[in-house]
Order: structure tokens, then C-alpha cells, then sequence
């Protein structure tokens, strides 16, 4: 079981597709039937296990996963400790504050006193405090856009990707607080098989983006 590296994708979400994409073009076979949370590669000593993304740090941390593909939003929000191996350049995304349409805003200091729904009050706190911001952060883990509407926040602070969710949302982008993109982690406790294992997975990561340039 040892002899395996344990790798952890995103389920489903903005992750999933292009995770399972890089693990196939570094010529790593499997099969991932719908609905199957584990599967094991047939032509490379891997599992691949279909996680929720928010969970994927603290499976790595334990080393209960071996590497994950995760948003680096996801992983620096979650504070665990892993190592940030290599970042892979898809899922591109930022985690911006948004106010609904028509408020008026100069700066960031509008938003004193004010609260903001978020599911990144790690990441919000420390760019508030930066800021000599005081905001009451209310901590929700979904649906975050929806807040302002039903009267929960007067902000909102979640991930941008296409805008799509903020502009059916009525709400529009004020302040870029953070810039991700897909990164690869690893546990830091890794035996010599499992590290030279990731090594060739990387070595063939690299490759592959080689290639792709
Ligand atoms: C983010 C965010 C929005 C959406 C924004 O969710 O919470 O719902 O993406 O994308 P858009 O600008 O293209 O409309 P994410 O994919 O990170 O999923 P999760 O929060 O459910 O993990
Ligand atoms: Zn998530
Ligand atoms: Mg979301």
C-alpha cells in the first residue's frame, strides 16, 4: 500500500476536468467512472482519489493523500501544512470583493464597518488588516454571491473566475484581493518510494508544460 502514490483531485468543480487531464497526458492510465471516489492507474503505481477541494490540504497534511491538485486559494486559505511542489497554470482565478451594482466605491476604506460574506476569512482578515480595515466577516461556505440580496452582508469577497456568478448576481468586482491558480502539494511526510515516485510524476508534469510552450 506504501508503494503507491495517493494522489487527491477536486470531485467536481473548477479543478476536476484539467486535474484529470494533466494526470492522462503524463501518460498515466485510469479509469474514473462516474461517481467512483477511488480509482487505481493501470500502467503507473497511483491511486487517484476524488475529494471535496476544501478537503484535500488536510488529507495531504496527514499524508492519508500523498500530492493533491488544489487551488492555491484553497491551499493557503486552509493554512495546512504541506509543501507547494510545483504550480501547474490552469484554473486561473482571483478572490475579489464585490458590492452589488451601483453603490458607489472609491476604496477599500468604504468598507469600514460594513460586513462581508466570504468562505476565505483567513485570506480576507489578513488583506483587511493590511489595510487598517475594521469589517465584520461572516463566514458562509457556498452561495456566497447570493448574501447581499437576502440582506446577510453588504459585501461579498469569494473566487472570480469568469465574473458570471458576480454579474448574474448583481454585484460588481471592487478590489482583487488574491490571484490563484492550480498548484500541486505534497505531504511532508513522504517515504523514499512515494517522494521518488512524485519525482517522476513532476519530471513528466514538466514535460508535458515544456511541450505545451
Ligand atoms: C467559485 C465561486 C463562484 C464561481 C465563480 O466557486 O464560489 O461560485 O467559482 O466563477 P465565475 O466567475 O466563472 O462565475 P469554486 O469553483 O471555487 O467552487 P467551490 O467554492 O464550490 O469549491
Ligand atoms: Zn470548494
Ligand atoms: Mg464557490
Amino acid at each position: 500500500m506504501n508503494e503507491v502514490l495517493r494522489i487527491a483531485v477536486q470531485k467536481s468543480g473548477r479543478l476536476s476536468e484539467d486535474s484529470l487531464k494533466l494526470i492522462k497526458e503524463c501518460g498515466i492510465r485510469f479509469d474514473s467512472g462516474a461517481g467512483k471516489l477511488k480509482t487505481a492507474a493501470s500502467n503507473f503505481p497511483a491511486e487517484i482519489l476524488f475529494l471535496r477541494d476544501d478537503d484535500i490540504p488536510g488529507y495531504v497534511e496527514d499524508g492519508v493523500a500523498h500530492i493533491g491538485i488544489v487551488g492555491e486559494n484553497v491551499s493557503v486559505e486552509t493554512n495546512r501544512e504541506v509543501d507547494t511542489v510545483h504550480r501547474l497554470g490552469f484554473s486561473k482565478c482571483r478572490l475579489s470583493i464585490g458590492i452589488p451594482r451601483g453603490v458607489p466605491y472609491t476604496s477599500i476604506h468604504d468598507l469600514d464597518g460594513k460586513s462581508i460574506a466570504t468562505s476565505y476569512p483567513r485570506l480576507l482578515g489578513t488583506y483587511l488588516a493590511e489595510n487598517g480595515v475594521s469589517a465584520q466577516i461572516h463566514e458562509i461556505s457556498g452561495s456566497v454571491e447570493i448574501a447581499p440580496s437576502i440582506g446577510l452582508a453588504e459585501a461579498v469577497c469569494d473566487i472570480v473566475s469568469s465574473g458570471s456568478t458576480l454579474l448574474s448576481n448583481g454585484l460588481q468586482e471592487v478590489e482583487v484581493i488574491f490571484r490563484s491558480e492550480a498548484v500541486m502539494i505534497a505531504s511532508r511526510n513522504l517515504n523514499g518510494t512515494q517522494q521518488n515516485l512524485l519525482d517522476q510524476l513532476l519530471f513528466r508534469i514538466k514535460s508535458v508544460q515544456t511541450a505545451k510552450n
